[in-house]
């Protein structure tokens, strides 16, 4: 995947996530530690949860490129979580644009935004993948593959 060597040391840290990674990238000595299994997603300090956090299968993700998500890494520095200052680290909706016309750039500083443009966005594309294969009348092999959720409680799996 790019240029980074995943390394394959995974140090047992079983105080956040259960376990974490070292990963390098290929001109720097530094490692980075990347999260492996769940990441518990919620919402900024000072936003009221009104749905529960979420539950973010992160390496089940791998095999989208980390650029997909991390959009600003370099493949170098220590990645950055999405919420960092400058970042999409806005806790009210900006006003909404017509719809049909692109994200402005305050739009989706938005934390809530930008987590639903990214995530959502994805699999819903993945779910139209899965229904023009369904379409096209082609034998499968096996199942299509999983398109990850796209309803509210396939994220939030309860109210609070
Ligand atoms: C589908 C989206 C997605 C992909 C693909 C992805 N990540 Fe992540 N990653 C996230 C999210 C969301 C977080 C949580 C960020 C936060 O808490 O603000 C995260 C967190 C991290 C963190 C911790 C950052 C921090 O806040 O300290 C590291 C390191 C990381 N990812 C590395 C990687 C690497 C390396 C890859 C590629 C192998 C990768 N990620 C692929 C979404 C993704
Ligand atoms: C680039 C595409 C892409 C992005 C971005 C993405 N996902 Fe996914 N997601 C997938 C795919 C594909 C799967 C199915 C993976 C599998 O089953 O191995 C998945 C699976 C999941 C699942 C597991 C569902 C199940 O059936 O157990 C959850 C939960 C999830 N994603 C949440 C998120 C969240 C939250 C984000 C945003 C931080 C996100 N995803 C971003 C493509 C994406
Ligand atoms: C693919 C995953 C995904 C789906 C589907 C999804 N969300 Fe979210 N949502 C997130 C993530 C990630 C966040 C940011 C972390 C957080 O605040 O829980 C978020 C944040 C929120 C927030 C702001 C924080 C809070 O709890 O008040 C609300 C409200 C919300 N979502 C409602 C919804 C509703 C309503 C739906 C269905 C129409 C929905 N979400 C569908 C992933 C998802």
């Amino acid at each position: 995947m790019q240029k980074v060597v995943i390394l394959l040391l995974c140090i047992v840290m079983a105080i956040f996530f259960g376990s974490v990674l070292v990963v390098s990238g290929e001109q720097d000595a530094e490692d980075m530690c990347v999260p492996m299994g769940s990441i518990v997603l919620g919402a900024p300090d000072g936003v009221e949860q009104k749905r529960a956090p979420v539950d973010f299968p992160h390496s089940r993700h791998f095999g989208f490129e980390c650029q997909t998500c991390h959009h600003k890494w370099d493949n170098t520095s220590q990645i950055q979580g999405c919420m960092t200052s400058g970042c999409h680290d806005v806790t009210e909706a900006a006003t909404k644009t017509k719809q049909g016309t692109p994200l402005r750039a305050d739009e989706i500083r938005y934390f809530k935004k930008a987590y639903h443009e990214s995530c959502i966005g994805c699999h819903k594309v993945m779910k139209l993948k899965n229904r023009k294969i369904e379409m096209s009348g082609k034998k499968l092999d096996g199942p299509l593959p999983n398109p990850g959720p796209s309803s509210c409680i396939g994220c939030h799996p309860k109210e609070e």
